[in-house]
């Protein structure tokens, strides 16, 4: 692997970070920090060998679509990356760490041309430039104009072929200068690698969320390589009503209806054989939520928010015998009290097994496993949702990390 290891004479040369400090925010307060934490040996590494850093990072979406300027600009105030610039000093103390409010022009090249050897510059939100997401040339070029490198450390943008995760480096490197992955990157493509690869039996994956369609090419994969996948959450009641069963009022996916039951006749997909359901999803009443024994049909009026105990104790064992397990996305509306047990135990029946190789693959799931305690206990915790399923999708290759080489 092409990482920061290799890089030579670094001393005062200006490099380019790619770093993925797409952060939750709360207003104008960063919620949770991992994503700037987890790019801190890439950035101590690269300072304790002299380079003066640039660091790049969309934040948020940007609308450029139909919106007229007035809102455009309350987008930028919205995803300003100035709100993010104190969490990165605090944790980068003694290190003098600057900020760049603009993205292009003057201003931004001579920030970076009086940037000193050990000094960190944080830009302005990539996402304000309207060709960064279309892999603008003219604005790729300018970037790799201002940097004699560049180094890929947002992993969970780099399934996005965007200016700044593919067109620099892919111009630096036409020109001969260094690029390379970052730590973070190296840890996520070697622990991710392992689910890709597959090669260790029994692997189970267990796949939650809201729609089927948003996980046909992983499913698709998954099938090639895994030995049993768990179906948890809102798509199971598709893969259910596709069997023939009633699922009342559950969100299902009509046109996937043929998908899941071709993906079913593979044998190799387990669905919940109970749940728990409520008369509403936001809006039910307390005293209406139920578990719908196994065999019995969701009524009408009602819909599923979790698992229930039947398939908590289906999927404990199967969960116990694997020895390499993926998972994406939660069994159940867990940010709900009422509905957060059957991802709580499907936490713990992962942590419990200790011989298993266990990755859990960003977003939802990965914010469950924190929330109950038992993220550190994974043996992997991605920080790209959408990149790290793509990579599992396209066979460990995404544009980011093929730009590096
Ligand atoms: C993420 O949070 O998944 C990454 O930062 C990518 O964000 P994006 O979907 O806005 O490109």
């Amino acid at each position: 692997m092409n990482t920061i290891d290799n890089l030579k004479g670094l001393n005062g040369k200006k490099i380019l970070v790619r770093v993925d400090f797409n952060v939750p925010l709360k207003g104008t307060e960063v919620r949770d920090d991992n994503r700037v934490v987890a790019a801190l040996p890439t950035i101590k590494k690269l300072l304790s060998e002299g380079a003066a850093l640039v660091l790049m990072s969309h934040l948020g979406k940007i609308k450029w679509g139909k919106v007229d300027d007035a809102e455009i600009a309350k987008e930028k105030e919205k995803n300003n990356m100035e709100y993010v610039f104190p969490v990165l000093a605090k944790h980068l103390e003694g290190v003098t760490v600057k900020f760049c409010p603009v993205t292009s022009g003057e201003e931004l090249k001579n920030a970076i041309a009086s940037l000193k050897a050990g000094e960190v510059l944080l830009v302005q939100n990539t996402r304000y430039e309207k060709g960064e997401s279309k892999n603008d040339a003219k604005l790729s070029a300018e970037w790799a104009s201002y940097v004699d490198g560049f180094v890929m450390d947002a992993f969970g943008s780099a399934h996005r072929a965007h200016a700044s995760t593919y067109g620099v480096p892919e111009i630096l490197k036409k020109e001969g200068k260094p690029v390379a992955l970052g730590y973070l990157m190296e840890k996520e493509v070697k622990n991710l690698g392992a689910c890709v690869k597959g090669d260790v039996h029994p692997y189970l994956a267990i796949l939650g969320g809201f729609k089927v369609s948003d996980k046909i090419k992983v499913i698709d994969s998954l099938l090639k390589k895994c030995d049993k996948i768990l179906i948890g959450g809102a798509m199971a009641y598709t893969f259910l009503k596709a069997l023939g069963k009633k699922v009342g009022h559950c969100p299902v996916e009509d046109d996937q209806l043929e998908y899941a039951k071709k993906c079913y006749e593979s044998g190799k997909i387990l669905l919940p054989i109970d749940n728990v359901i409520a008369d509403g999803f936001d809006n039910y009443h307390e005293e209406n939520i139920k578990v719908v024994a196994q065999g019995e049909d969701i009524p009408e009026g009602y819909q599923g928010l979790d698992i229930g105990p039947k398939t908590e104790e289906l999927y404990r064992n199967e969960i116990a015998k694997a020895k390499l397990i993926f998972w994406n996305g939660p069994m159940g509306v867990f940010e709900d009290a009422h509905f957060q047990h059957g991802t709580i135990e499907v936490c713990k029946a992962i942590t419990e097994n200790t011989e298993a190789f266990s990755v859990i693959g960003g977003g939802d799931s990965a914010a469950a496993a924190k929330q109950f305690g038992y993220a550190n206990k994974f043996s992997h915790v991605s920080t790209g949702g959408g990149a790290s399923l793509e990579m599992i999708e396209n066979d460990g290759h995404l544009p980011g990390i093929d730009v590096i080489g």
